[in-house]
């Protein structure tokens, strides 16, 4: 066996650090495009209403000002696949922060004062945007997301929590969150005519500068929209400066910005949302209020789980995160009730954030088990591996791989698991110390196969398809895939991603992008050795498809962890400090140790901060948020992290692809703020059902 044999799994550096480090990366807004024109949106002060008028003159008289856009001079587009994007074509507001009108100019400092300048008469309409679980229009959810079920029951709850010896109900709130990457929604749009007997609208070109997470999605919506086929919309994002979910779908910023850009022949346009900017226009994860009902025998063993779910949703896109999907498939129960409402206002869309549904919904589930264990006297290790199911309790199908018992009993033992049997006897001086448990679940999803491209060249494979690394280390995995399924030393490899004109690959969402990604470098290197053996001509290509196994619509297949947190509580200042935090998971095979561990690390470090500091608070007038920026919105700083740490099980699942990986970049963050939450309890005896836990709730 050569030395490539072993390189999956090998702890690698990532190969784009250096150049992020050296600033040698180009994010999106700093590609150098000859002298580009800068973009300033305006943005709605109203909730909704019709606009009477837009006074642009003081705008234009700005020296440096090309233009000045709103919906009456704004191309005319055909109507966007998505219903955000529908922007600058009537005058109407939809929700307070919409792209009302847009400033290009010379500089940024010109665009931006000459966008505040730009004079919008409103004539407000009725605005609904107070979050109220008794408000108008409330409706009960059929389906969530496409594929959940709104309304769903097994057997009959009321009479199982009416019969059981230990019930637990509770109310529980989490707070808007925003999803706030270092870099912001940023892009330069650049238009290329065809000249002379080349000019007409298939020579027309689009080339894109995009910060997102897959290229794929960019290219469509804006093709549809403008009239092009997707092959005249060139996207480049080869660096991205994280994301979480903000970036998936494109947001109005951009497609304003290519309008612009169309009007201004020639010439590029820059945009990069301001941080206040993205708080209003390009999603976040919408608050819940979740009432959980928990029914077990003597045993402990579930015979209720009843998760109601209520979340207020945009009237321009409904989305709603499935909340309630841990309790389908997390514990054994006899029986299972889920149901969602949700609340239709005049708000900004939400949209995916970092294990959406799954993070919310758990810290719930996982708080009234600590609940369950500590009143039935039940060890809270012990309660969950007595509800363990053997099978997935939703589908009765069997699990490509489950080792939850194992992430319990081996995390409990390497972080010195103890609770205490009455919750607020360890103190230091006026701490109070406790430690709490929670488990972590995360479906794996198929979103379709990806192609892969393998080309030998200067004596090196390169490996090319549509990927995108959001700051995952997949420029680094999927090469050191290559590499293994080559057998060829790593640096005989070189990935090449982020950009449209590679091979077609599903976006980095879901946690999908190492195993599907992966599983379509392996079919390509197979089919490259099949077309052109070990030693290659200079030239020699060959590309494929990625594929699951057979069968494998009869499994359930989802990564698994289980959370350890040890707190200290002021009992002065109500202050909560997480001294540790260590997470045990089942992720199947884990490609590469050391940016495996930083996507945990990192998603336990969100979890962390979701748990003490952050909440985006709306105010009740417009439905907007006010603590738009990194002051007002608090998110974890160094200190607040003292120590986090990961272990792993990393035995391959034969239903995940050619790789055995599961997907990693979300299950970290899932059961955080629960295994703090019940920390807290350890600690003071107070069970907090709303997040974040600040001060004035714990005092
Ligand atoms: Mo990510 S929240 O799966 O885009």
């Amino acid at each position: 066996m050569s030395d490539a044999a072993t390189e999956q799994g090998r702890d690698r550096a990532r190969v784009d650090g250096p150049l992020k480090v050296a600033g040698l990366a180009p994010y999106a807004y700093e590609h150098e495009v000859g002298e580009a024109l800068f973009l300033a949106p305006v943005l709605s002060t109203v909730a909704t209403g019709e606009i009477t008028g837009i006074d642009t003159d003081a705008a234009r008289a700005v020296p440096g000002v090309h233009l000045v856009l709103t919906h009456d001079n704004a191309p005319r587009l055909a109507l966007p696949t998505l219903p955000t994007l529908a922007v600058l074509r009537k005058p109407r507001v939809r929700y307070r922060g919409e792209i009302v009108a847009a400033v290009v100019a010379d500089t940024l400092e010109a665009a931006r004062h000459a966008a505040s300048l730009v004079q919008v008469g409103y004539a407000p309409g009725e605005a609904d945007v107070r979050v109220d679980q008794h408000g108008r229009d409330v409706r009960s959810v059929r389906r969530v997301m496409g594929v959940y079920p709104g309304q769903h029951a097994v057997g009959d709850v009321d009479a199982a929590l009416a019969g059981a010896a230990y019930r637990v109900e509770g109310d529980y709130a989490t707070p808007v969150n925003h999803h706030n990457p270092i870099e912001p929604h940023s892009a330069v749009a650049l238009w290329h005519e065809g000249v002379g007997r080349l000019a007409g609208p298939r020579t027309t070109r689009l080339t894109l500068w995009d910060s997102n997470q897959g290229v794929v999605a960019p290219q469509g919506v804006l093709a549809g929209a403008f009239g092009l086929l997707p092959t005249q919309v060139e996207v480049i994002s080869p660096y991205v400066g994280g994301s979480f979910g903000t970036k998936g779908m494109p947001h109005p910023h951009l497609v304003v910005t290519v309008m612009a850009a169309r009007m201004l022949p020639g010439r590029a346009v820059k945009v990069a949302l301001t941080r206040p900017q993205m708080f209003s226009g390009t999603g976040y994860r919408p608050e819940t209020r979740q009432r959980v009902t928990l029914a077990a025998d003597e045993q402990g063993r579930l015979q209720a789980v009843d998760h109601e779910v209520f979340a207020p949703v945009s009237r321009v896109i409904p989305w709603l995160d499935p909340t309630a999907g841990p309790s389908l498939s997390m514990y054994a129960s006899t029986t299972r009730r889920v149901g969602y409402r949700a609340q239709h206002l005049d708000i900004a869309p939400g949209t995916f954030m970092r294990a959406p549904g799954e993070y919310t919904g758990m810290f719930a589930l996982e708080s009234a088990m600590d609940e369950l264990a500590r009143d039935s006297g039940i060890d809270p290790i012990e309660l969950r591996l007595r509800n363990e199911p053997e099978t997935d309790p939703e589908s009765g199908k069997p699990w490509s791989s489950r080792h939850v018992t194992t992430c319990l009993t081996e995390g409990a033992r390497v972080f010195g698991f103890e609770q205490q049997q009455e919750p607020g006897g360890r103190r230091e001086g006026e701490w109070l110390l406790g430690m709490g448990v929670a488990c972590a679940s995360f479906p794996q999803m198929g979103m379709g196969p990806s192609l892969a491209r393998i080309t030998f060249t200067g004596g090196r494979y390169v490996v090319s398809m549509q990927a995108s690394d959001i700051g995952t280390g997949a420029w680094t995995v999927l090469a050191q895939i290559a590499a293994q399924a080559l057998d060829v030393p790593q640096d005989q490899v070189e990935a090449q991603i982020g950009r449209s004109d590679a091979p077609y690959a599903i976006i980095a969402g879901g946690s999908t992008g190492t195993f599907g990604w992966g599983s379509a470098v392996v079919e390509a290197a197979v089919a490259f050795r099949e077309e052109h053996g070990s030693d290659p001509a200079e030239g020699a290509t060959a590309r494929a498809r990625g594929r699951m196994p057979k069968g494998v619509r009869g499994v359930t297949r989802m990564a698994f962890g289980a959370h350890f947190a040890e707190v200290a509580v002021s009992e002065v200042s109500g202050e909560v400090r997480v001294r540790r935090l260590y997470g045990h998971f089942d992720g199947g095979r884990i490609m590469n140790p050391r940016t495996a561990r930083s996507q945990l690390v990192g998603g336990m470090t969100m979890g962390l901060s979701g748990a003490l500091f952050e909440e985006s608070y709306r105010d009740p007038r417009f439905g907007h948020v006010v603590n738009a920026d990194l002051a007002g919105y608090h998110v974890a700083a160094h200190a607040d992290v003292v120590d986090v740490e990961v272990g792993w099980i990393g035995e391959p699942d034969p239903w995940m692809g050619a790789t055995g990986a599961k997907g990693i970049g979300e299950v970290g963050i899932v059961g955080v703020p629960a295994a703090i939450g019940n920390a807290i309890f350890d600690a003071t005896g107070l069970r907090l059902r709303e997040l974040p836990f600040t001060p004035g709730r714990v005092l």
